[in-house]
């Protein structure tokens, strides 16, 4: 079945065409382009008209009501580069638009089998004379820098004068919307245009953008390839460079230019020579070329990373749509990570949060290790500010990540759901300890992620203390927004209480390898010794009365906020309460105390995460995309498929069904990770273990059964599950330890392991 993401005849309003800008972004982790009309829309319609460079940042001011010390001033924001996206195209002299009268068959496809993001219309002239107009786009995942836009005009009985207006804007100004806070609420012109070049015979232009504080440039090569019939018209040179192509077209001809972009930025690139380089390096390819780069591309990708369920076809379009949405969105250089709304829009501004480590990173850890290696390396080059961040929090030793950011600078302005959230460091041990467990890439360990565990470790020692026997973490705030800064959030106790234990146990392999980050930061084993300790006194807060696990110290003895009688309009509550309102109740954002028992199953006995799971379920909102899917996970942990299925069923389509009501501001990155956590770690039960896999399969009623490949310690095994049995096979590798359902077995290559579905559990 071929990976389309169709949309046909859709109504031309201003809502849909915003949704759309985000759903048909095209992206490559490095640059992303939203799905803008190249003609642009009517005067009155807003617009996100956007495209990014993963990493890109200026630094805005942030306001505070009361600057209190250590409170962040500035943050970091993305940068809406420059705009190389509009064309605009005549025939006789009449503007061809999607919104023109006569425009029939209007239809986009997604195609991410092909990497390419079509638009088509058949357009009528006033004359009645037809013509067949395409724009395909491609972001490539070959050459990073490379945007493209084939424009076609097909002629059915036209004839006459063509003209087509190719613009090159060499800045562009950030989104606002002041009444979300999810949203910048105000935006400066960041990029000041420092030089415009262009050459007329080319049709070529060049030009470079300077930030104003973050000291980075952009800079953007456009150049065209035109067919025969379309001839340069006139050039003219400013901030922004428009190129006009004149020709004629007659019946049964087909007009075609290709408009070529080259985003650069001074983090990674020479800005004096690489433009040219990459520009002679695109010119060496055909077109059809880097299409057929682009697909084998993804070829490569889609064996790595299959999934699918069989018996439910919708689901499967917003399961490719995930995966595919993830390689859009990462970084893969080691200096960018993975924004919580991807390269699709500006919401959140472009900031990394723990949503990378906890929800997207085992999707790329399963399939494409090399690309959490990378996500790792990240977080060691911000490692230093996560250092200085710890010094302004008053901690003596360690480093504290900061919850948003792009290049390592706190960027969250409300300290009690933004700084407070020091789980961020436990989240980011928990990816480094799984990626290890699940690829054995000990170098990366020694390299980055060794001296991220002691760091953080070190910051958790000084960060708790102890109360009688008791080590406990106070003032911080887990993953639930909508209670704040608390003493002994369970999440984070016992997500640094794992963190802690894993440390003291790989610290011996890690000294007789010798790595160097243990002398460097002088580590001792009386240190190593004062973790064991930490984590063997970590208090976890527990009610006796209820028999369950307690979100913190103070959560369960607060009145509950009965949300099933709240007005549905009032939802997200965090648009409609005050934030002292919601912290006093028993109400939860998101999964807290139900995402630990995902992360930590092994902790809890079956009967204890059930009761729990019934009392928490019923003070969540899932305000937050952030939460289904890990409710979906937990109902197959103890056994309600159906439940499981509801959950997931909601979360996979949050983006293509904008249930959340904000997908134009950009794809709910987390949740795309979280679906495939859904299927792969809910459905079928997989857990990275320290020593095998494990599954659990579990089919809802609606599947006949469910397939994928992973990645583990260098081999790639597929994985198939229908009612009657259970398939792994090995096809590339090694043997590969694995558990299903408690019975333990082998899997090597030619040798594949059959046991029978369990129906009843
Ligand atoms: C969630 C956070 C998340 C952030 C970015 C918030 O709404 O509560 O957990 O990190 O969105 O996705």
């Amino acid at each position: 079945m071929s990976k389309q993401m169709i949309k046909r005849g859709f109504p031309l309003t201003n809502e849909e065409l915003r949704l759309q800008e985000t759903l048909f972004h095209t992206a490559n982790g490095y640059i992303g382009v939203r799905g803008n009309f190249e003609e642009g829309y009517p005067t009155d319609f807003v617009t996100s008209r956007g495209q990014y460079i993963n990493g890109v940042y200026d630094i805005a001011e942030m306001k505070q009501a009361e600057q209190l010390y250590g409170f962040p001033n500035k943050k970091e924001v993305i940068l809406n580069v420059a705009d190389t996206q509009t064309l605009h195209l005549y025939l006789n002299g009449e503007e061809v638009t999607a919104f023109s009268q006569g425009v029939r068959e209007l239809t986009r496809i997604l195609d991410m089998e092909k990497g390419t993001a079509l638009r088509t219309f058949d357009w009528k002239s006033k004359e009645g004379q037809a013509v067949t107009v395409s724009y395909r786009r491609m972001t490539s995942f070959v050459l990073l820098p490379l945007f493209t836009i084939e424009v076609t005009v097909t002629s059915h009985d036209f004839t006459g004068e063509i003209s087509i207006l190719s613009e090159h804007h060499g800045s562009a100004t950030n989104f606002v919307n002041p009444n979300d806070p999810r949203m910048a609420a105000e935006a400066e012109d960041y990029l000041t245009v420092t030089e415009t070049l262009y050459d007329e015979r080319e049709a070529y232009s060049k030009i470079t953008a300077e930030t104003k504080t973050s000291e980075l440039a952009v800079q953007t090569l456009v150049f065209h390839d035109v067919s025969p019939q379309l001839d340069l018209g006139l050039v003219e040179e400013s901030d922004s460079v428009p190129v006009v192509f004149d020709g004629r077209l007659t019946a049964g001809e087909t007009a075609r230019l290709v408009k070529y972009s080259l985003f650069l930025d001074s983090r990674r690139y020479n800005l004096m020579e690489d433009g040219i380089l990459l520009k002679q390096a695109v010119q060496e390819k055909t077109l059809e070329e880097w299409y057929q780069a682009q697909e084998e591309y993804l070829q490569h990708f889609w064996k790595q990373a299959e999934l699918s369920v069989g018996g439910d076809p919708l689901l499967n379009e917003s399961l490719d749509y995930s995966l595919y949405s993830l390689i859009q969105s990462t970084g893969k250089d080691g200096i960018s990570n993975i924004a919580a709304k991807g390269l699709s829009g500006e919401g959140y501004e472009g900031h990394y949060f723990w949503d990378t480590e906890i929800y997207m990173m085992p999707f790329f850890t399963l399939t494409n290790p090399e690309i959490t290696g990378k996500l790792i390396e990240f977080r060691y080059t911000i490692l230093d500010k996560a250092r200085e961040n710890a010094r302004i929090l008053g901690h003596k030793q360690g480093a504290l990540f900061p919850w948003r950011t792009i290049s390592g600078t706190e960027s969250s302005g409300y300290y009690p759901s933004g700084t407070a959230q020091y789980h961020i460091n436990s989240d980011i041990a928990y990816s480094i300890i799984q990626y290890y467990q699940a690829t054995g890439d000990l170098e990366c360990l020694i390299d980055y992620g060794g001296e991220i565990l002691i760091e953080t470790s070190r910051l958790w020692l000084d960060a708790g203390h102890y109360e009688g026997s008791r080590f406990v973490l106070n003032c911080m705030t887990g993953p639930d927004e909508y209670t704040c800064v608390v003493n002994n959030n369970y999440y984070t106790n016992q997500s640094v209480q794992y963190q802690l234990r894993w440390l003291v146990k790989h610290y011996p392999l890690l000294k007789e390898k010798n790595a160097p980050f243990l002398e460097k930061l002088a580590v001792t084993e009386e240190e190593i010794a004062a973790f064991e300790a930490a984590a063997k006194a970590m208090y976890l807060p527990y009610s006796e009365e209820l028999q369950i696990h307690a979100q913190d110290d103070s959560f369960l003895g607060k009145p509950i906020l009965p949300i099933e009688e709240l007005p549905k309009e009032n939802f997200p509550l965090l648009l409609h309460y005050h934030p002292l309102y919601l912290y006093r109740h028993q109400v939860c954002k998101q999964a807290d105390m139900v995402l630990a028992y995902f992360l930590h199953d092994e902790s809890f006995k079956t009967e204890e995460i059930e009761r729990g799971y019934t009392y928490y379920e019923k003070l969540t909102t899932h305000d937050s995309s952030l939460s289904s899917c890990i409710f979906s996970i937990v109902a197959n942990q103890i056994g309600d498929v159906e439940k499981a299925y509801r959950y997931f069923e909601e979360s996979s389509k949050i983006d293509i069904t904008n249930s959340h009501h904000n997908t134009q501001d950009g794809i709910h990155a987390a949740n795309m990770g979280g679906t495939y956590l859904g299927l792969v770690f809910g459905f079928a039960g997989l857990r990275i273990r320290e020593d095998l896999l494990e599954l659990t399969p579990r089919l809802p009623k609606k599947w006949t059964d469910c397939r994928f490949s992973i990645k583990y310690q260098g081999s790639l095994l597929h994985i198939s599950v229908d009612k009657e049995k259970i398939q792994l096979s090995v096809i590339e590798g090694a043997a590969v330890p694995v558990s299903v359902y408690g019975q333990k077995a082998v899997v090597s290559l030619g040798n594949d392991w059959e046991i029978p579905y369990r129906k009843e559990r």
